[in-house]
Parts: C-alpha cells; sequence; structure tokens
C-alpha cells in the first residue's frame, strides 16, 4: 500500500545503526534531509541538528526520500536503531486508538476482538480490531456492513492498541502512516493497514508519555479520569452539589479531587477579582490545573460560576472526547438571590459589590451542557445522583 512518492511528504528518517552519541546510519523514508536543520529524536524528544548528511560516502545538502545516509549530529544525543529523526518543529504524533483502512492479505479471515501483532515503523504493539465499521468494494466506492473480513477484502475499522506508537496520518506521510498485522503465534502476515486518524486528540511526542502515562494512572485506581465542570450563578447550589458528589465518590473508594471557586481564589488565585479579564484567568488556570489533575488519573469536580461561554469551550477543549462533562446547575437568578446565602446579592444591590455575576456582570447559560439541573425541582441528593449516573454511562 506504500506509494513509491515519498518526496513531498514530511523528513522521516528510520535509525538502523548507531556509530556514536552524534553518528547514525539509516534511511530517509519521506521529504527531505538539510544540513543545519533542527531536528528531533523520536520517542525521547530531545533537539539537536544535523551537521553533515552522506550518502555512499558522498555529502548530501539537502538528501532527497528515499535514500540510506550517513549522518553527523551537532550534539550528541542518547539514540539507539528503531528511534525516528524528525524536524523539530513537524514531528509527527502519538496514539493507542485509530481509524484505519485495512487489507486482509493474508489466508486467514480478521476477526474483531482477537488479538493480533501491530508493527509499524514508529512501534510495535498488540492490537485488536475494537470496530469494523464497514467493508469497501469496487475500488472503495461501496460500503458493506461486515461481521469479519475475509482473505482479499478491504474494510474500514477502529483499531486500539495496547501501547501507543509514533505515526502519522497515511495521507500526510505513507511510510509512517502504514502498517502490517501479524498472526500472534506463528507471526503470518494477516492485514496491511493505512492510518487514516488518531482517535484520541494526538499529542506530540515525549518519552514520559510513552512510559507513564494518563491510563496507567489511571489504571492502578481502576477509574475513569473525568472532569465534571459545573457551573451556575453565585448561590445557584454547586458548591453543595460537588461536596456531595465528591463525599459520594470518596465513599465508592474512587479518587477525586474538589476544585471550588472559594477555596481556589484563596491561593492559586487570590491575585485575581471579579473584572472580565480576571475570570477568564481564574477558569483558565482552574481548567489548566484540572488537566494536571485528570493525568494524574483522578475525577476532578469543579465548581464555578464560569460565566462565560468561550472559556466553558476553551477547557472543553484541553480534554479529550468523554472526558469533560459540562453541568449547568440551572437556578435563576431570582431564586439565587432569594437564597443569598453569604449575604453578597444584597451587598451586591447595595453598591458594595462591584461586577457582581448576575446583576452587573453577564452569566452566559449553557446552550448545550451535557446536564442540566434545576435545583427548585429536584433535591440535592438528586441532583449529585444524577450527575454521578451520567458519569457512570459516559464510560471511557
Ligand atoms: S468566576 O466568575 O471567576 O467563575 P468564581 O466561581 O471563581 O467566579 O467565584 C465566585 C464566588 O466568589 C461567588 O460564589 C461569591 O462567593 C464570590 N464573589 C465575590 N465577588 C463576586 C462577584 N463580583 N461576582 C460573583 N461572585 C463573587
Amino acid at each position: 500500500m506504500i506509494t513509491q512518492d515519498d518526496s513531498n511528504t514530511p523528513m522521516r528518517f528510520l535509525v538502523s545503526a548507531v556509530a556514536s552519541p552524534n553518528k547514525v546510519e539509516g534511511q530517509l523514508l519521506s521529504g527531505a534531509m538539510s544540513r543545519k536543520e533542527s531536528v528531533a529524536i523520536l520517542p525521547s524528544g530531545q533537539q539537536t541538528s544535523i551537521l553533515t548528511i552522506a550518502e555512499q560516502g558522498q555529502q548530501r545538502d539537502p538528501a532527497q526520500a528515499r535514500a540510506d545516509l550517513t549522518l553527523e549530529l551537532i550534539y550528541s544525543v542518547s539514540i539507539v536503531a528503531g528511534n525516528l529523526i524528525t524536524p523539530a518543529d513537524d514531528r509527527p504524533e502519538f496514539s493507542d486508538q485509530f481509524e484505519a483502512r485495512i487489507r486482509c492479505s493474508g489466508q486467514q479471515s480478521l476477526l474483531p476482538g482477537r488479538m493480533y501483532f501491530l508493527e509499524a515503523i514508529g512501534g510495535r504493539s498488540e492490537v485488536t480490531i475494537s470496530k469494523l465499521k464497514y467493508r469497501l468494494e469496487d475500488d472503495s466506492k461501496n460500503q458493506y456492513a461486515a461481521n469479519t473480513l475475509g482473505p482479499g477484502e478491504t474494510a474500514v475499522c477502529n483499531i486500539a492498541l495496547t501501547r501507543p506508537i509514533i505515526y502519522d496520518p497515511f495521507s500526510t506521510c505513507p511510510a509512517t502512516g502504514s502498517f502490517r498485522m501479524l498472526d500472534k503465534s506463528g507471526g503470518e502476515l494477516i492485514a496491511e493497514g493505512e492510518i487514516r486518524h488518531g482517535l484520541r486528540r494526538a499529542s506530540n511526542v515525549h518519552w514520559q508519555a510513552l512510559d507513564v502515562d494518563k491510563q496507567s494512572r489511571a489504571s492502578i485506581k481502576q477509574q475513569i479520569p473525568k472532569i465534571l465542570w459545573l457551573t451556575g450563578l453565585s448561590g445557584s447550589g454547586k458548591s453543595t452539589i460537588a461536596n456531595l458528589i465528591e463525599k459520594k465518590l470518596i465513599a465508592a473508594r474512587r479518587h477525586s479531587y474538589l476544585l471550588d471557586g472559594d477555596n481556589v481564589r484563596h491561593g492559586l488565585n487570590k491575585d485575581l477579582g471579579f473584572t472580565d479579564a480576571d475570570r477568564v484567568e481564574n477558569i483558565r488556570r482552574v481548567a489548566e490545573t484540572a488537566k494536571l489533575m485528570l493525568d494524574a488519573g483522578l475525577i476532578v469536580i469543579t465548581s464555578f460560576i464560569s460565566p462565560f461561554r468561550a472559556e466553558r469551550e476553551m477547557a472543553r477543549s484541553l480534554f479529550e472526547d468523554g472526558e469533560f462533562i459540562e453541568i449547568f446547575i440551572d437556578t435563576s437568578l431570582e431564586i439565587c438571590e432569594q437564597r443569598d446565602p453569604k449575604g453578597l446579592y444584597r451587598k451586591a444591590r447595595a453598591g458594595e459589590i462591584k461586577n457582581f455575576t448576575g446583576l452587573d456582570s453577564p452569566y452566559e447559560a449553557p446552550e448545550n451542557p451535557d446536564l442540566q439541573l434545576d435545583t427548585t425541582l429536584i433535591t440535592v441528593e438528586q441532583a449529585a445522583d444524577e450527575i454521578l449516573a451520567y458519569m457512570e454511562k459516559s464510560g471511557s
């Protein structure tokens, strides 16, 4: 399936042998490589630059794919055969779940759910077909439902690996976007595939990410990390509901953390007030903190007015699909003002507090929250239970 035109694609060099910490041999699989180019060594992510490029003893600048080359690097790095050298500013991605186009090229059928070996330039892993989406026929014009894939057949599938690999979409770079699937017992070739795209948001490659990642931390805790993002007016009931959610999670032996507006504003965000700009910064810091906590494998509950749609969307964009659950605690201004648990509405009405949300500072209600709860219709207990039920249902 690999096309032969590898020259207009990003530079990807596969190291085959290391002569010294700054001299390596290998193959330029795709693109062009020039002297002085800043490069990254993957998966470690270390950076260096190219000092010289030689092909069969002749200097080359630039060198074009495909070519067997010897490179001298400006700085010594720790590098081993199998590493990739790529431009520092145009790196491949890494992921452990993909949508792929797969052709069953051996004698055996390909069975969803069965474990195979996957081999790609960017790594090796065990792999299963998590979903056979459809079979393709007649030069990909027609799509058919299918449960298995017989010899010679082609399909579009989702695949799940047991460890992430470095990759580019096949359309970007065929060399690093192709893979082979092998039988686990005999090593027989079962299928060849092309990665269409990663199914989790891809990130740049770092050594740490390949060793210990969110999944491994979460798996020790036997839970799926989530962000339960509560938004609503002051006095709407966010903190009360958030507290009860956390109590229930801890009782169920889940590891959680509650980030609450009033508390965070005493520490991390004590330099921030209630102007629009400060609220934006408040939510940015909270979202980044929540992300670190999610990465640590926790179920994070945030309880902030978070009045602006744009910052809630920014917060959502930091997370993968399904991780971020936006919950609108929909209590009207009238009710919040009647409750006035901290006496703040009274003070704001008296002109003692400026920029008070709902009065002289806007609250942009969510248009499409994942959950919307009216606290005048349900109890705090019901609200907490409903949120937890939604979280369980949302799975991984
Ligand atoms: S946010 O708008 O930046 O998300 P956040 O949730 O951190 O606000 O803080 C809101 C809490 O700060 C309120 O529950 C209230 O106790 C207190 N507060 C003090 N001044 C204001 C104000 N001007 N507007 C809203 N809340 C205020």
